[in-house]
């Protein structure tokens, strides 16, 4: 990793992993996903420009409740989780625009809130560096080390004497496959040591209806996310797809406890993906798979976690149970 940005209080520096070959293997992994049955795209083309101003307005519907019940819970249980981390890192995962930090920050006392040191880690080097800077503002004796990478480097800068609290936020876990998700929490796992710990953010399983909608929200703005994939293949990847020519579809899968979001081919079309050199058909009805959002059980996240050599010490909902925040460690060797 290199420095790629250093403030001038001295209070933020930011490395990058990213060598700018990172888009390398995405032809192929979109021309895979296309020949599965159902046919998918990658969910990460959902989060261009456009597409993460669409999810910023996804957040604040009324249907689509996570988001701030899941801020909600960082309010109310946060003094509880940031005890004994008052003097360590805070390491977030997919920090983004690192709203949901300020609820851990705000719940630590001042003066010894100088003593943290704030991680954010991130794809997106703007978005990492404008939305730390913000927090600097906010936060003047904070200490903030970025970090610019994907998945795919080690986190190599991590300072292993000092106490970490790792953060997966927003049930971002859930739109993985269960073997993606054990291989991603298992990444984590092998930077924690015994007393660290990490909190992930997970939606519950509930309600058919209550989940349905807030994937189809009366505004139209998922469908619109939804829909707008479609662009940035066709950016990316020279294709030819019509937004209008698809229906946004969202339901709940409830043997595999999981939303699933489709596009549906209004009738019979021809595309073209030209810089994959590939065409096909889809017949009128037939969809394309874009994104997964499993949920969970405190029985089902165990289960999950446990794959990855970790448990949940705690595990905090809403009265509702409407989402869940579950609070891991590292399973000892012997248990
Ligand atoms: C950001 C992945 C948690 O799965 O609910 C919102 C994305 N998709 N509406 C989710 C999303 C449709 C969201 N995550």
């Amino acid at each position: 990793m290199t420095v790629i940005f250093e403030s001038d209080c001295n209070r933020l520096r930011v490395f990058s992993a990213l060598t700018g070959h990172e888009g390398d293997g995405a032809a192929q992994e979109v021309e895979a996903g296309l020949a599965t049955s159902p046919r998918t795209l990658p969910s990460k083309y959902f989060y261009d420009a456009t597409g993460s101003k669409l999810f910023e307005e996804i957040c604040e519907l009324p249907e689509y409740y996570q988001t701030r019940t899941e801020h909600a819970m960082l309010e109310q249980f946060g003094p509880e989780i940031m005890a004994g981390f008052a003097a360590g890192d805070l390491i977030e995962l997919g920090s983004g625009a690192n709203l949901k930090i300020r609820a851990l920050l705000d719940a630590v006392d001042k003066n010894q809130r100088r003593l943290i040191r704030y991680v954010p880690v991130d794809i997106s080097e703007t978005a990492l560096i404008e939305a730390a800077e913000h927090l600097l503002e906010l936060y003047p004796n904070l200490t903030i080390m970025g970090l610019v990478t994907d998945f795919h480097h080690p986190l190599d800068r991590l300072d292993h004497s000092r106490k970490k609290l790792f953060l997966f936020m927003g049930s971002t876990i859930g739109n993985l496959h269960p073997d993606q998700a054990t291989e991603f929490l298992s990444s984590v796992t092998a930077l924690m040591d015994e007393e660290d710990r990490f909190l992930l953010g997970l939606d519950t399983i509930k309600d058919r209806a209550v989940l349905e909608s807030a994937y189809n929200d009366a505004a139209g703005v998922t469908a619109a996310f939804n829909k707008n994939i479609l662009s940035v293949v066709n950016s990316a990847m020279g294709a030819d797809f019509d937004q209008d020519a698809f229906e946004h579809l969202a339901f709940f899968n409830r043997q595999e406890a999981r939303v699933e979001m489709h596009l549906a081919a209004r009738h019979d079309l021809e595309i073209t993906v030209g810089d994959l050199g590939l065409r096909f058909t889809m017949n009128e009805g037939e969809t394309i798979r874009t994104e997964i959002c499993r949920k969970f059980d405190r029985i089902s996240a165990e289960v999950m976690v446990r794959s990855a050599g970790l448990h949940i010490a705690e595990w905090y909902t809403d009265a509702e149970e409407t989402f869940a925040l579950a609070l891991l460690e590292k399973r000892s060797e012997t248990g």
